[in-house]
């Protein structure tokens, strides 16, 4: 239940358990949070059990409903199962299965898996496995066996994504888990083994992971842990340290996770940034292994993303195109494959994932390696899916995120980007090394210039207060204000629930800002004064919806008294070079939709529909 706690930001809709005992199995299962099936395990629990499998929802077929939480059993009772991501041909295989007098008790895509184990089990010419089963042997060894083969029988006529884990009563202190797409890490303890969709889940026993790798069953029991591959041989298994420690993954003092990870920002920030620079004041990637010849080949970069990803991406190229003057392209993942984009050998994918694991990212990499284009994955859980499919990565040192709402990944993203555009520069010539370290010395100033904004906080909270009626917000940007004006919108649509959107600032009287009327929040990001153009064009846009009745709400930099006659409402941010400026701009909205959230009486870290990591497309 602790692991399943761990892993609850990433569905919560319902939760379920099986557990094996001599017995037999016994499931349990709860609509909503994790709580209420607490509550039915304190009555229900068997106490013998040696295995357990366990799982938290995010709908995908069927409602929220008990019926469709998982685990899901077989007719008989003797297996359990419970599966993440999507199975594509589970129509054709119901049919099928209807056909032979199974009926089916949940509307989910998981339930057709488990009928046919059970088939597959009990079917005489059942092709055999006959590898070791740790700390188990005679009946309950041969049945664990009967179970492999069983598995890997059904794993291959599956179309889709899944990671499934499986238990039976046949062989109590078995679990067999397989993989394919949807991410799987085992934990290795003292007696004692773990499986999950994310280490976070067992950080707390053990540090001690393995990697589970496409098509691959891995076999679980108390004193041991066996990978098959796709041909049925026992493979070597890939043991690595989980390196974050398991303290940052809970509240600690704070209310919320949110509240937490957005003050952590000034430590993810310099943590990204740290180590960079080798002896010769270089910048030195480790991680990017790409050959620096094809680094100057490339003629076009292309970023992919979600949500929050996506935006970090769109901040990121108004720098990668400045300083290394290449194309560069910011594309949803979701889309990127469906339009037959123009990849070659010389595009350059950049796919940003806090959680490496989101599946839309995963199949834009795949299309794009497809075409021959190489992959640098900024992610933040190192051996991820994203991380380990990329030709190169790298990490953003957010530490683990467990808020739905992104907050502390956006900036490490945004930080990582700059990075990797100043290693670009460096690498084709585009500036000269003293350039270079000009640059990154001003990022690392910004750490510090982040804390001011959060020690500043308070003045945000207070106005959140304000806005507890408001049914709509408007976000403004420029140049890189606008994607902080998008993630601002994204924040408070995710947790408040209230309609929000963010505009080029420019764009607004294409059509929008028929939006406008009177008392209409507006919330508007403005540049530098340094940079006149700019500044003066968002502030003619601010002066266009205040003439419209809007209620304005600016964020600006320390001393730019021109916005002071405009705005109901400023909140203020340090002078950093407008390229950077995200990295604080984007602090006030935050703890603007979290404070909001929490005056609304909303569920701050896990918000209704939503799900941490969306590993189904
Ligand atoms: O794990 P990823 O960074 O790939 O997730 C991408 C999006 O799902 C994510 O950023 C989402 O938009 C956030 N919940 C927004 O706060």
């Amino acid at each position: 239940m602790g692991g399943l706690a761990r892993l609850e930001y990433r569905g919560y809709d319902s939760a379920g358990i099986a557990l094996a005992d001599k017995e037999g199995l016994t499931v349990l299962k709860a609509v909503g949070k994790l709580a209420n099936l607490d509550e039915a395990l304190s009555d229900a629990a068997p106490q013998d059990a040696v295995a357990g499998i366990g799982h938290t929802r995010w709908a995908t077929h069927g409602r929220p409903t008990r019926r469709n939480a998982h685990p899901h059993t077989s007719t008989d009772g003797r297996f359990a199962l419970v599966h993440n991501g999507i199975i594509e041909n589970a129509d054709l295989l119901r049919a099928e299965l209807r056909k032979t007098g199974v009926t089916f008790a949940s509307d989910t895509d998981t339930e057709v898996v488990v009928h046919l184990i059970q088939r597959a089990y009990d079917h005489e010419e059942l092709l055999e496995w006959d590898g070791e089963v740790p700390g188990c042997e005679g009946e309950t060894a041969r049945a664990a066996q009967r179970l492999v083969a069983a598995l890997r029988s059904v794993t291959a006529r599956l179309q889709g994504t899944y990671t499934l884990l499986v238990l039976s009563s046949e062989a109590p202190g078995v679990i067999l888990a397989a993989r394919r797409s949807s991410p799987l890490v085992v934990g290795l303890g003292e007696d004692e083994n773990f499986l999950a969709s994310d280490a976070l889940a067992f950080v707390e026993h053990t540090t001690r992971a393995l990697e589970i790798d496409q098509d691959q069953v891995a076999l679980v029991t108390g004193k041991g842990v066996v990978v098959i591959g796709h041909d049925g041989r026992v493979l070597p298994l890939k043991e690595y340290e989980v390196d974050f420690a398991s303290d940052r993954a809970t509240k600690g003092s704070w209310p919320t996770f949110m509240e937490k990870e957005i003050h952590e920002q000034p430590r993810g920030v310099a943590d990204t940034l740290a180590d960079r620079m080798d002896a010769l004041g270089r910048l030195a990637l480790d991680e990017v292994r790409i050959p620096e010849s094809l680094l100057r080949s490339i003629d076009k970069i292309i970023i992919v993303g979600c949500g929050t990803a996506s935006y970090a991406g769109q901040v990121a190229r108004y720098a990668i195109e400045h300083w290394c003057r290449i194309p560069v392209e910011v594309e949803l993942s979701s889309e990127f494959r469906y339009r037959d984009p123009v990849v070659t050998e010389k595009t350059l994918i950049v796919a940003i994932s806090q959680s490496g694991e989101t599946m839309d990212t995963i199949q834009a990499i795949r299309h794009a390696q497809e075409q021959g284009a190489k992959v640098v994955a900024v992610v933040n859980t190192p051996g991820s899916t994203i991380s380990r499919e990329s030709d190169a990565v790298l990490l953003t040192h957010a530490g683990p995120e467990i808020a739905v709402a992104s907050t502390k990944a956006f900036t490490c993203q945004v930080t990582a980007c700059f990075i990797l555009g100043l290693y670009l520069a460096q690498v084709r010539g585009n500036k000269y090394g003293d350039e270079i370290v000009d640059y990154m010395d001003k990022l690392e100033d910004v750490p510090a210039k982040i804390q001011e904004v959060l020690n500043r906080g308070e003045n945000v909270r207070h106005f959140a207060h304000t806005m507890k009626d408001a049914s709509s917000v408007i976000y403004l940007g420029r140049h890189v204000g606008f994607p902080v004006a998008l993630e601002g919108a994204l924040k408070l649509k995710e947790i408040c629930y209230i309609h929000a959107e963010g505009f080029a600032a420019g764009e607004l009287k294409h059509g929008p800002i028929a939006l406008v009327d009177e008392g209409q929040p507006v919330i508007v990001i403005v540049p530098t004064p340094r940079r006149l153009e700019l500044h003066n064009k968002v502030l003619a846009n601010i002066q266009e919806v205040r003439a419209r009745g809007a209620h304005t709400i600016v964020i600006a930099e320390d001393g730019d008294h021109s916005v002071d006659e405009f705005a109901d409402v400023v909140f203020r941010v340090p002078p950093v070079p407008t390229l950077y400026a995200p990295l604080l701009t984007v602090i006030p909205l935050q703890i603007f939709a979290c404070e909001l959230a929490k005056v609304k009486g909303l569920d701050v870290d896990q918000p209704r529909n939503l799900a941490k990591s969306v590993t189904v497309e």
